[in-house]
């Protein structure tokens, strides 16, 4: 079953809780959020006190994109703060296989993110051990970026990757997803569809997260 990840990033932070809770009418199982250090990413966005605050505001997971440098430094204490699951990027990582080791150990998810222009050829024995893989359909720093349609070619590779060789990651896709667009996105072997402006930026979030789940899994299945 498709899900979508509404993306806090987009949410209105003067009531945080209620704005989750309102996507959260529409049937969702993991919020996004997305913390930025200026240096990986070119913005800030949030970090301790916000993942704690989400805490507090749903039991749905949480799915933490650490873009930021040395993440290593910090898997710790984002899972503490709450993190079920926490998504490193591939580029800002020195030894990929003891950072995804090392959130597993703390009980959480391990995710790989790859920017738009990094090969998934990168990550060969990384897709062993991740439990997901993030793909970047807008380069990182900001919600309501434009769409890059030829990251789909990256989500057909990893699709046709992992029946291959009988692998059971999940595949996420990340920036510039709207109703519009979701179907072919699902259609190319897509499981997790993170939506920061399509949900938070419309006045009924509940009603874009359902729109957005009936389009995906409907793809899905004229695709399996
Ligand atoms: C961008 C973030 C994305 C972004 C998605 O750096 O990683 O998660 O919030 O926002 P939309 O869905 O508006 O493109
Ligand atoms: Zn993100």
């Amino acid at each position: 079953m498709p899900e979508i990840l509404p993306s806090i990033l987009a949410a209105d932070f003067t009531r945080l809780g209620q704005h989750m809770a309102q996507a959260e009418a529409g049937g969702v199982n993991i919020f996004h959020l997305d913390v930025m250090d200026g240096r990986f990413a070119p913005n800030f966005s949030i970090g301790i006190p916000i993942v704690e605050a989400a805490r507090r505001a749903t039991k749905a997971k949480l799915d933490v994109h650490l873009m930021i440098v040395e993440p290593d430094r910090y898997v710790q204490t984002f899972i503490r703060a709450g993190a079920d699951c926490v998504s490193v990027q591939q580029e800002a990582c020195t030894h990929l296989d003891r950072t995804l080791r090392l959130i597993q150990s703390e009980g959480a998810l391990a995710g790989v993110v790859l920017n738009p222009m990094t090969p998934v050829s990168t990550l060969h024995h990384a897709l062993d051990i991740a439990d997901y893989v993030l793909l970047m359909s807008v380069n990182p720093g900001f919600g309501g970026q434009k769409f890059i349609p030829y990251v789909l070619d990256k989500a057909r590779a990893l699709r046709d990757h992992r029946e291959r060789l009988g692998l059971k990651f999940a595949i996420e896709i990340d920036g510039g997803i709207t109703v519009d667009n979701i179907s072919i996105v699902a259609e190319a072997g897509v499981d997790w569809f993170v939506a920061g402006s399509s949900v938070f930026g419309t006045p009924d979030p509940a009603a874009a997260v359902v729109a957005m789940r009936k389009a995906a899994a409907s793809a899905a299945l004229r695709n399996a």
